[in-house]
Formats: C-alpha cells, sequence, structure tokens
C-alpha cells in the first residue's frame, strides 16, 4: 500500500466559468496532477471539452495535465492533444481500433500512455499491453459524468492489478477515477491504488476548501 497517494482533481466537476482560475488553485492547495476529462457525445453520452480548452489552460500550472480521453476514435486526435501540452494521455481500450498501436503512438510523442478500464471490462485485456503501458486507470464509475457512485466490485480488480505491476520492473502508476471519497479513496489505496482522481469531493463540497478537500484524500 503507498503511503502518499497523488491526488488529481477533476476539472469535470470545476466551474467551467472559470477554468484558469480552478486551475490555478488546486494547483496552489496542493494537487498532484489536473485530470482533464474528455468526452465527445459518442464513446460516452456527454460531452466535455477538447484540445483548444486544453491549450488554454495550460499556462495555469505547472503540474502535470492528466488527460482522459473518452473518445472514439482516438488515434487522429493525440496529436492534437500533444500540442495542447498533455503529460499523460489515457485512452480507453474500447476506442480502438489498435489499443497497442495506439499506446505506442503516445509513448512516441514522449508522453505517458495510460489504459483505462470500465468496470465490465476485464484486466486481461493489459495481458498484452504491459510494454508500452506507464498507467492503467480503473473505472469505478460507468465514464460520462461525475458525481456518481463508487462501484466496490471494482476493488478486487484493483488488487488484481497492484499484484502484476508489482511483478514489473517498470513503474507503472494505477489510478481510480469515479465516486472517490475519503471513504472510497482508503478502500482504493488500500486495494493497491495509488493515484486517487476525484471531482465532486474537490470541488463540490459545500464550504470546504480545495486545501482541505484534497488533504482529507491524501491522508484519508
Ligand atoms: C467520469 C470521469 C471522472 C469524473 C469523476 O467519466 O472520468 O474523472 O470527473 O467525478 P467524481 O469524482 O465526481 O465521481
Ligand atoms: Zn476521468
Amino acid at each position: 500500500m503507498v503511503e502518499t497517494p497523488r491526488i488529481a482533481p477533476s476539472l469535470l466537476a470545476a466551474d467551467f466559468s472559470k477554468l484558469g482560475e480552478e486551475v490555478v488553485a488546486v494547483s496552489e492547495m496542493g494537487a498532484d496532477l489536473i485530470h482533464l476529462d474528455v468526452m465527445d457525445g459518442h464513446f460516452v453520452p456527454n460531452i466535455s471539452f477538447g484540445p483548444d480548452i486544453i491549450a488554454s489552460i495550460r499556462k495555469f500550472s505547472s503540474l502535470p495535465f492528466d488527460v482522459h480521453l473518452m473518445i472514439e476514435p482516438v488515434d487522429s486526435y493525440i496529436e492534437a492533444f500533444v500540442a495542447a501540452g498533455s503529460d499523460m494521455l489515457t485512452v480507453h481500450v474500447e476506442a480502438g481500433p489498435h489499443i497497442h498501436n495506439t499506446l505506442q503512438k503516445i509513448q512516441g510523442f514522449g508522453l505517458k500512455a495510460g489504459v483505462a478500464l470500465n468496470p465490465g471490462t476485464p484486466i486481461e485485456t493489459l495481458d498484452n499491453l504491459w510494454d508500452v503501458l506507464d498507467l492503467v486507470l480503473v473505472m469505478t464509475v460507468n465514464p460520462g459524468f461525475g458525481g456518481q457512485r463508487f462501484l466496490e466490485s471494482q476493488l478486487s480488480k484493483i488488487a488484481s492489478i497492484r499484484d502484476k505491476i508489482d511483478q514489473l520492473e517498470r513503474p507503472i502508476g494505477l489510478s481510480v477515477d469515479g465516486g472517490i471519497n475519503g471513504e472510497t479513496g482508503k478502500m482504493s489505496i488500500e486495494a493497491g491504488a495509488d493515484i486517487l482522481v476525484a471531482g465532486s469531493s474537490v470541488f463540490r463540497l459545500e464550504g470546504v476548501p480545495y486545501s482541505k478537500a484534497i488533504e482529507q484524500l491524501r491522508n484519508r
């Protein structure tokens, strides 16, 4: 179990009318990464923002931009997200057509490559991808919306992936995304996650400053 998880506030739950200020605020208040959810209204039933928005807020933080692409097809957009200033690009295995090739392409640009597993996606999918992976993101809700309930059924998946990662020589991040709060974050860390993505429980806790929300997630 990791001592200090990294916290990645998800901008999906931020105030879109002042995204730059929101990025500055969480960057100054203890975030480790900025998580950016890109949705196309096709791969997932919601539309968020694209590379131009990401490029426009890049200057507000020196933290890594952890970009979660929920778009299909994905390959033809990778270059635009690289140019926008992404540091990590995570794609879904279903976004196809050739996941290994997509991950190779991302690493070819010098970025970290991640794969996201939906709640219904089996871990065996990872078996032939380890050589091109820097990050595994376990979805603990079905992708598309913030504010959903954490699916405890995914904890055993996190634990199995942790076992696999520990057998490898290269460091690979294990991120958990969806319904994370103090309690579910603790369960995820105990199962083996080392990055907590959190939208609602950073940006939408009434009367709780971001610094406190982030600290609560980190120290559980
Ligand atoms: C969901 C997104 C998440 C979302 C999490 O498809 O991938 O990153 O912002 O939001 P919360 O933390 O509110 O569940
Ligand atoms: Zn996400």
